[in-house]
């Protein structure tokens, strides 16, 4: 069969392989000690709660088991949405539960709105660096992705303008707070600069923000969402992943009423409808536990991995030339090791040679040839036992890709 031949040109030529996913597949056959994973740490997920608040879903009278006519989600749970939201000061006054669409995880949202604001040969702004699996959603569509570059205080306002100049955008894609893959976090006074940027060049903001919850010190910040107050240009994107257990597949897109009636078109046209089963579980979860003391307890144990990889860091590996910055917040430590050419040659390097897995910092550029000195670390499932192990085999693997690096030269 020729099946290039039958594929549409969306499969033929704008489908991504997942770097990060390939790199995590070798990973783990080699059976490296991970410091590459994006992802909680397993022992955070409230298992047990969990388990009674499906029990008592399962055994409820709620039409779990029908096809949900609740197509933009249960009203119970946009509804403690919106009110969690409100609470923390989160949202626009022209919020009501009514603007809040619930997802199969914040990466549904990502694809349905692509789909509602993304043809072919549009462009759009992405901090650089950003996200990939959010690129490769945006690319699927036929779109081109413009790099900002990020500042520790959020992106470089200068050269968004410089591309504005030359160039008609749909929206700028963010991840204002504790970034994924820097941990960087937007100032407010740049989300407020941003703002104007978007009125006065009219394009929207997609504001992803699945580790606003994991605060280490100090605050995180405002949303675009509330800065933006009556200009309604602002969709939010908001995640249960990180701070419940990403196996659930529960986010949401919080949107003006005819981005959220698109969303329920799409909704209807991809998957009918999400579990009722699920939504009233979670539902069931939120609204039983004493939601700031867990919250509370997962940023306590992410900022003791933090604390105890940076140490162990600057013990092992910075000797042999990586530079880190401290996160407020989230999973990741950004750096760069400055002699290294090609960071993705070493991940698979040290995956290899000293069992240690990283993620490679070029694959988070939207443009090839970016960042290959950089490399993203992850703290998150790393326990204070693991992180003298990581650290230690990091910088043994350095020294050795240094003389590996140093042999080649001098042949
Ligand atoms: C910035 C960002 N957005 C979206 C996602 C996807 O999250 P979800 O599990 O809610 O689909 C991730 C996951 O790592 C992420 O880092």
């Amino acid at each position: 069969m020729d099946w290039p031949e039958r594929f549409n040109d969306c499969s033929n030529n704008r489908l991504e392989d997942s770097e990060i996913a390939a790199i995590m597949r070798v990973a783990a056959a080699e059976e490296a000690l991970s410091l590459a994973a994006g992802e909680p740490f397993a022992a955070l997920y409230p298992v047990e709660h969990l388990r009674e608040s499906f029990m008592r879903a399962l055994s409820s009278d709620l039409p779990i088991w029908g096809y949900s006519n609740t197509r933009a989600g249960i009203p119970s749970l946009r509804k403690w949405i919106e009110e969690w939201m409100r609470s923390d000061g989160l949202l626009a006054e022209w919020v009501t539960s009514d603007n809040i669409f619930i997802t199969n995880g914040s990466q549904e949202g990502l694809s349905l709105l692509s789909e509602c604001f993304l043809d072919p040969g549009d462009a759009v702004l992405v901090e650089s660096p950003s996200y990939p699996e959010a690129f490769g959603v945006f690319r699927k569509f036929g779109v081109e992705c413009l790099s900002v570059p990020l500042l520790p205080d959020g992106p470089d306002v200068d050269a968004m303008e410089a591309i504005l100049a030359k160039h008609k955008v749909k929206f700028f894609y963010t991840i204002p707070t504790f970034q994924n893959p820097t941990g960087f976090s937007t100032s407010d006074e740049k989300k407020r600069r941003i703002l104007d940027i978007a009125k006065k060049h009219d394009f929207l903001i997609l504001e992803d923000d699945p580790y606003r919850n994991l605060t280490f010190e100090g605050s995180p910040g405002g949303t675009y969402l509330h800065a933006a107050g009556d200009d309604e240009r602002v969709i939010y994107l908001g995640s249960f992943s990180k701070i419940i257990a990403p196996g659930l597949r529960c986010g949401w897109v919080i949107s003006p009423a005819p981005v959220t009636e698109k969303l329920i078109k799409l909704r209807v046209m991809g998957t009918l409808c999400l579990p009722e089963l699920l939504q009233n579980a979670i539902m069931d979860f939120v609204s039983g536990i004493d939601l700031p003391k867990h919250l509370e307890a997962l940023s306590d144990t992410y900022r003791g991995h933090r604390d105890a990889l940076i140490l162990a860091l600057r013990e092992h590996a910075c000797p042999e030339g990586l530079e880190i910055t401290t996160p407020g917040g989230g999973f990741f430590l950004w750096g760069r090791v400055p002699w290294i050419r090609d960071m993705s040659e070493f991940a698979y390097f040290a995956i290899r040679n000293g069992k240690v897995a990283i993620m490679p910092g070029d694959i988070f550029f939207p443009e090839n040839g970016q960042g290959i000195d950089t490399i993203r670390l992850s703290f998150s499932k790393v326990i204070p036992a693991m992180a003298e192990e990581g650290a230690k085999r990091l910088g043994e693997a350095l020294r050795k890709f240094r003389i590996v690096q140093e042999e080649k030269k001098s042949e």
